[in-house]
């Protein structure tokens, strides 16, 4: 990167080369690291674009200056000027840009000083990551996290470009707004000149980006922040960033083209990997059978097998009681210990499993676990599952929704700990026609799999009539995820543009008219009114940037993350407000005892 030039400096820390031979300069950054050579004193400085080599020569910089640069610690920040030479006979530093010439100083300014900082960029693997959240600033310092943000920033700045270039327009949405329902709980915010009334802050931009459409916007795109009131994970967080996208008279092939076309230009410029296009497509009925997800990791085997026929002629009792029996075969899990293979059982449970059931294939056919139950179907389950002498057989028993679960966390789990080799760098894979409702048992009632406004598959349009779960829970939708090594990076559908639909839709959900003007009053309205037909997606920035760097921790892309319980360690908030603040939005705090 070339600097813009200022008093402080005409380079950066990254820029300059043997070419530079001579050249009177001057540059700014942090002291990152210093040596005193009796006499020579050789400072490291640094800045986002790299480290050069300072030598602070009293010959050259006078007696005061070298004084000054002896006295120097980590993390002070100053300017010098000099020149630029090459660095002595075996002194170059091949691992440096810079590594071939070093800044001869002539002069310097102190710009700030730094006590002991609580860790240094170099030192960040050994210490907490609650130390690093609390400092951030200084976090941030280091190359990893620079890296990241500058990825991060390249990539935002290709997506403005390739969907610019395409006639998208970034249009603003509100934050102050109405509930969006996306699944997760709302976080809200109380209005001060409407006591008793809040704003919800958006859980994505869902209805206006539709109401945009309405507008004849035409093509839409925005890089926005949402807000879901729900437990951070390792890649999920309160708050995070979308690529929100939304066009009018498309079809979900249309979409897909795009954000192909985007991903191909985003690995290509920041990986230089190129992606294969068209992606593969995946029903979401094939993903859940044979991968147990619908968000299937395919850069390894171990599909799920169904066995329940074969399972159902034994005398077994777990096989022969249960609806749907499933097996994975574990490439050469069979050198797993009695102990291993029992905590896996246990592990099981904690995905609602009554048990797992193992056996390992030998020679003569299966042996320890529940060989004994199995024996007589042991060809036909090797020439099913093709398994291979020394592999591991696990088996679960169950209703279809428990056993997917369990043998889908377990081919994961099985990948990790027996650490199989990917097959591939990248498994892309399209999942589509997911879906429509899901009935939640707790609730006893129908919640949308992704959100209310995604439109049937037109054959299944009829079936909004009916009143049945079956025929009800058998309505596929316009939806479609993008997938990439098991993380779902995106998610998007084509979206009902009639209100009538619309309306059988919300009645399904056991959303009842009145609910329904109130709630989402404005968009059937608005559906009235003459609405293309139109779809869109949005692509969670922060997972994508995970990928792309490699982490597996959602805080390590974003530069001021919240932590597992959702506060912010550096400027420590949430935290109480005083009662004048509460008073004026008419706020009176009952605390659940001990608070
Ligand atoms: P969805 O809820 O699937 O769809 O979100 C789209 C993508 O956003 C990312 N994502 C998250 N990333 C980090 N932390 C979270 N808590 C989080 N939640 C979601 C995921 C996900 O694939 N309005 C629809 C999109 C549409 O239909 O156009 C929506 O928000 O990568
Ligand atoms: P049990 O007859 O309950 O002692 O179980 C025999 C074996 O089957 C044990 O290894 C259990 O972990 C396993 N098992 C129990 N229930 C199930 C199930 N629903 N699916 C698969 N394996 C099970």
């Amino acid at each position: 990167m070339e600097a813009i030039e200022t008093r402080y400096r005409t380079h950066t820390c990254g820029q300059l080369r043997l070419a530079d031979n001579n050249k009177p300069v001057r540059l700014a950054g942090w002291v990152h690291s210093y040596r005193d050579h009796g006499g020579l004193v050789f400072i490291d400085l640094r800045d986002r674009d790299g480290l050069t080599q300072l030598v602070f020569d009293p010959d050259s910089c006078g007696k005061e200056t070298h004084e000054i640069g002896s006295a120097l610690r980590s993390e002070w920040v100053i300017s010098i000027a000099g020149e630029v030479e090459p660095r002595g006979q075996g002194m170059d530093n091949p691992k440096l840009a810079t590594g071939q010439i070093e800044v001869r100083v002539k002069s310097m300014e102190v710009l700030s000083s730094s006590p002991t900082p609580p860790f240094t960029p170099d030192e960040h693997e050994t210490v907490s990551e609650e130390k690093r959240l609390q400092y951030r600033y200084l976090d941030l310092r280091r190359k990893g996290m620079q890296d990241t943000l500058r990825t991060r920033a390249r990539v935002t700045k290709l997506m403005r470009d390739y969907l610019g270039d395409l006639g998208f327009w970034e249009i603003e949405t509100p934050f102050l707004t109405k509930s969006t329902p996306e699944g997760a709980r709302d976080f809200l915010v109380p209005s001060r000149l409407m006591p008793g009334s809040f704003y919800a802050l958006p859980q994505s931009p869902q209805l206006f980006k539709q109401l945009l459409m309405v507008a004849g916007c035409d093509k839409y795109m925005q890089i926005v922040r949402c807000f879901r009131d729900e437990d951070p994970r390792a890649d999920r967080q309160a708050e995070f960033t979308q690529l929100d996208v939304e066009m009018a008279f498309i079809d979900r092939e249309n979409i897909i083209a795009i954000m192909e076309g985007l991903l191909r230009q985003i690995w290509k410029q920041v990986l230089n990997v190129e992606i294969t296009t068209p992606i593969a497509h995946m029903e979401y009925d094939e993903a859940m059978s044979k991968y147990g997800s619908d968000r299937p990791d395919l850069r390894f085997g171990m599909q799920l097998t169904d066995i329940t026929d074969l399972a159902h002629t034994t005398d077994f009792k777990v096989f022969t009681g249960a609806a749907m029996v499933k097996c994975i075969v574990v490439p050469e899990g069979a050198k797993l210990t009695r102990a291993q293979t029992d905590a896996l059982a246990e592990w099981s449970k904690g995905f609602g499993a009554k048990g797992l059931a193992v056996t390992k294939v030998t020679a003569a056919g299966f042996d320890t676990g529940i060989a004994k139950f199995i024996q007589k179907i042991a060809p036909q389950l090797i020439e099913r599952a093709q398994a291979k002498v020394g592999d591991l057989f696990c088996f679960a028993a169950d209703k279809p929704k428990i056993v997917h679960k369990v043998l889908g966390e377990l081919r994961l789990k099985m990948a990790r700990d027996m650490q199989l080799k990917p097959s591939m760098d990248f498994a892309w894979v399209w999942v589509v026609n997911f879906p429509l409702f899901e009935y939640d048992d707790e609730e006893k009632r129908f919640v949308s799999t992704h959100h209310p406004f995604t439109a049937p598959l037109d054959a299944d349009l009829p079936k909004l009539d009916s009143q049945e779960r079956e025929v009800v829970e058998s309505i596929k939708s316009k939806a479609y995820d993008i997938i990439v090594n098991g993380n779902e990076i995106g998610g998007g559908s084509i979206r009902i543009h009639r209100m009538d639909t619309q309306q059988k839709l919300f009645a399904l959900l056991g959303i009842d008219d009145t609910a329904q003007k109130q709630k989402f009053g404005f968009l059937l309205d608005a559906l009235q009114y003459g609405a293309p037909p139109h779809g869109g997606i949005a692509l969670g920035l922060d997972r994508l940037i995970m990928i792309l760097r490699g982490l597996s921790n959602i805080r390590d892309v974003i530069a001021f993350p919240k932590t597992q319980s959702g506060s912010d360690l550096m400027c420590n908030c949430p935290s109480p407000v005083d009662e004048k603040q509460l008073k004026e939005i008419h706020i009176r705090l009952v605390l659940p005892p001990g608070k």
